[in-house]
């Protein structure tokens, strides 16, 4: 049993919290696959499970004091070794996937997690694909049930999820509108929305277009004025909410929403990503035929994973943050 450098919080905290320390290195079972980790993301989990916030999210993450000691749910890298029951992979395969802890050297995964890599992609373009890009597959598959020709609106098409959002509803056939800030509007466009409304200028509800799927990341505009712009049986899909309920998060939303609709023709919809192998090669080819091509932001060092945090904080980010190990 070795060591490894691994970015580690005791209690809850904000990023600053966050110190670069020798741990343990994780021991494999025989069902699982020990990955040389060699570049992960930041993703909205991470945060909610380092800060503790909203305070609902300690009923997942620890009531008390937090389960998890190593933030990071997403990766890319190498098999250092497998248990003896792992009939997929081997030592030296290149893999990408979600694992809790991955802002890590090293980490333990069961082989239902991880996929082979994108053969067209770098490791740090793998690594900033799975939460992200599973939570828009799920989000515009299963919960809005997309269609070719369908019209849906995705407001934070800039960000992390959004970015995926925009280039796999364009894959399904959809005509896709983007929502985001001035800046980002030739990024959303570049990545295949055929209409781009700046929030900052006009607000979409402004459009008198109605949409079959409004797949909603931000969460800021009231629930009655997205169903409203809606089509009749369009679906409302809440990816995510504001961060202004200390206490319930988006689960205030949920609960209004599904009140809202309740008698509506219109449907909400709400969901939380699952780890899903199959998803994961369903994503994989859709970057090996470029359909699909990650939007990174920036990059951080695993030494400098409390500025990455910080930088997300500040809920700008054009893409996905990279972290390399
Ligand atoms: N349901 C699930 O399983 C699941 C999974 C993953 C994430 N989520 C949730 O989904 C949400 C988004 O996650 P993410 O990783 O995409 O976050 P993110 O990358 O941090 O989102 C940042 C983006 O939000 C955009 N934004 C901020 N204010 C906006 C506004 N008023 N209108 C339109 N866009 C705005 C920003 O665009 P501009 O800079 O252009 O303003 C930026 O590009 C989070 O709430 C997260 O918790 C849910």
């Amino acid at each position: 049993m070795g060591q490894m450098k691994a970015v580690v919080y005791d209690e809850y905290c904000s990023p600053d919290g966050l110190e670069l320390r020798a741990v343990e290195r994780p021991v494999i079972g025989d069902d699982a696959v020990l990955v040389r980790v060699m570049a992960a993301s930041v993703n909205p989990v991470d945060w909610h499970r380092l800060t503790g916030t909203p305070s609902i999210a300690r009923l997942e993450a620890g009531l008390r004091s937090p389960k998890r000691h190593i933030p990071g749910s997403d990766l890319a890298g190498r098999v250092e070794a497998i248990g003896s029951a792992v009939a997929g992979f081997k030592p030296g395969d290149e893999v990408f996937g979600t694992a809790e802890g991955s802002l890590a050297e090293y980490v333990a995964v069961t082989e239902d997690r991880i996929a082979h890599k994108p053969v067209n992609l770098s490791i740090e373009q793998a690594a900033v694909v799975p939460v992200a890009g599973l939570t828009a597959l799920q989000g515009l598959r299963d919960c809005a049930r997309l269609e070719a020709g369908q019209r849906v609106l995705i407001n934070g098409a800039s960000g992390g999820v959004g970015t995926f959002a925009v280039q796999i509803a364009k894959a399904f056939g959809a005509e896709v509108t983007g929502v985001c800030s001035g800046g980002n509007v030739e990024m959303v466009r570049a990545i295949g929305a055929d209409d781009v409304v700046d929030y900052t200028a006009t607000d979409f509800e402004e459009r008198e277009q109605h949409y079959d799927v409004l797949f909603d990341t931000v969460g800021n505009r009231r629930l009655s004025t997205c169903r409203r712009t809606l089509k009749p049986k369009g679906v409302y899909v809440m990816v995510g909410g504001p961060r202004t309920n200390r206490w319930l998060g988006p689960v205030a939303r949920v609960v209004a929403g599904r009140l809202l609709f309740a008698l509506t023709s219109e449907k909400f919809s709400t969901f939380v990503a699952k780890d899903d192998e199959d998803d994961l090669r369903f994503l994989r080819d859709l970057l090996e035929s470029g359909s699909v091509v990650p939007v990174i932001d920036r990059r951080y060092d695993l030494s400098d994973t409390q500025q990455a945090f910080q930088y997300w904080e500040r809920g700008r980010t054009s893409g996905k943050i990279l972290v390399t190990v």
